[in-house]
């Protein structure tokens, strides 16, 4: 792949996570499954964005580990199912471009468009601060985000439901970029991630690591095992003689994600006529989600086997996209009527 689009695909996909160590289950079935299908269907480039990590950093000892994360993180993807031979996979500051276009970029965005933002208010919220006092790098991470996404003139991004304001912040962006200085980018769309929000195993809305309540990819049989026979149930079903609450039950609901779809049957029928008890339940399921982790651990213990292996790929990645990255810069600086050197 020379361009970003070599015409035979419906597009160029692009889309980033922040390194923040081992994925868990709930990163593979919100995004991870997702990157991996479009693989087959679109030019795909994907992005560890460690400099946007950078937004909440105070430390060398923080930043040292978001470089530490990132290995973790791409095993992870590649155990998952991306493939370097047909995808970029690639470290954002590798490509220093990015904050060249992030500094262009940010003399078409209005500030309101930014302090606007719902994730914005929410990171200043969460993190005690106003917004007077907030960091300039978290006002403009939408902007940074922009600069990933065009950079390489993607048009399509799969992201989850909490990102789309951020992608249509990018189209806005584009639009502006575009009307300004003349056509140059395509007008990034969302793709959203059908698949249903995976449960914490406490019975939280979402599984998260900050929450604890995780199961991470490259867990051992036994670890992940462990883990789920501390998931809770129906909170009524003190005792094994009171029927269950399927629809209510996290247990459950996981069942219906991960075991054969003739099982999901029984697993109702027995659990409402307390003729299941959860501790079995638990273990079945616990059998159900090794067998689907099975064979990314497998993939994954092949590549820890070659320790140069990601570091390798990181850097092929990161050549191909910089490739792009340069034409991108030299395009706009053009239109910008910067000097080329
Ligand atoms: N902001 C995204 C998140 O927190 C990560 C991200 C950075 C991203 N750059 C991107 C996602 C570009 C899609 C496209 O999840
Ligand atoms: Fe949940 Fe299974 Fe217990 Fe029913 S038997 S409450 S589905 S864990």
């Amino acid at each position: 792949m020379t361009s970003a689009n070599n015409g035979s695909k419906k597009g160029v996909i692009f889309s980033g996570m922040r390194p923040t160590g081992l994925l868990h289950l709930g990163n593979y079935i919100g995004a991870l499954q997702n990157w991996v299908e479009l693989q087959d269907d679109y030019d795909c480039i994907y992005c560890a964005v460690d400099i946007h990590a950078l937004t909440t950093v105070e430390s060398q000892a923080d930043a040292a580990a978001i470089q530490s994360n990132i290995e973790d993180m791409i095993l992870d993807w590649l155990a998952a199912g991306l493939d370097p031979e047909r995808s970029i996979i690639f470290v954002q500051s590798h490509v220093p471009e990015v904050m060249t276009l992030h500094t262009l970029l940010s003399m078409v965005t209005p500030l309101g468009w930014l302090t606007r933002v719902p994730t914005f208010k929410e990171k200043v919220r969460q993190m005690d601060e106003t917004e007077e006092t907030v960091n300039y790098g978290l006002v403009g991470y939408p902007v940074l985000q922009t600069a990933d996404i065009i950079l390489y003139k993607a048009d399509t991004v799969p992201v989850g439901r909490d990102q789309v304001p951020h992608i249509e912040l990018s189209r806005e962006i584009a639009r502006r970029f575009n009307n300004f200085f003349g056509d140059t980018f395509p007008e990034p769309q969302a793709k959203l991630t059908e698949s249903p929000l995976l449960v914490g195993l406490d019975g939280q809305a979402k599984m998260s690591k900050t929450l604890d309540n995780h199961l991470d990819l490259a867990a051992s049989r036994e670890d992940t095992a462990k883990r789920i026979m501390t998931a809770f149930t129906d909170p009524q079903r003190t005792t094994r003689s009171i029927p269950g609450r399927p629809e209510v039950c996290n247990v459950y609901s996981m069942h219906k994600m991960f075991s054969p779809p003739t099982a999901i049957g029984p697993i109702y029928d027995e659990c409402v006529t307390a003729t299941r008890g959860c501790v079995d339940c638990k273990r079945q399921l616990a059998g159900s989600i090794n067998d689907f982790l099975e064979p990314m651990r497998e993939r994954r213990r092949k590549f820890e086997s070659r320790p140069s292996y990601v570091r390798e790929i990181l850097e092929d990645g990161g050549n191909r996209a910089r490739a792009i990255a340069i034409r991108t810069i030299e395009e706009v600086y053009e239109k910008m009527g910067l000097a080329q050197h």
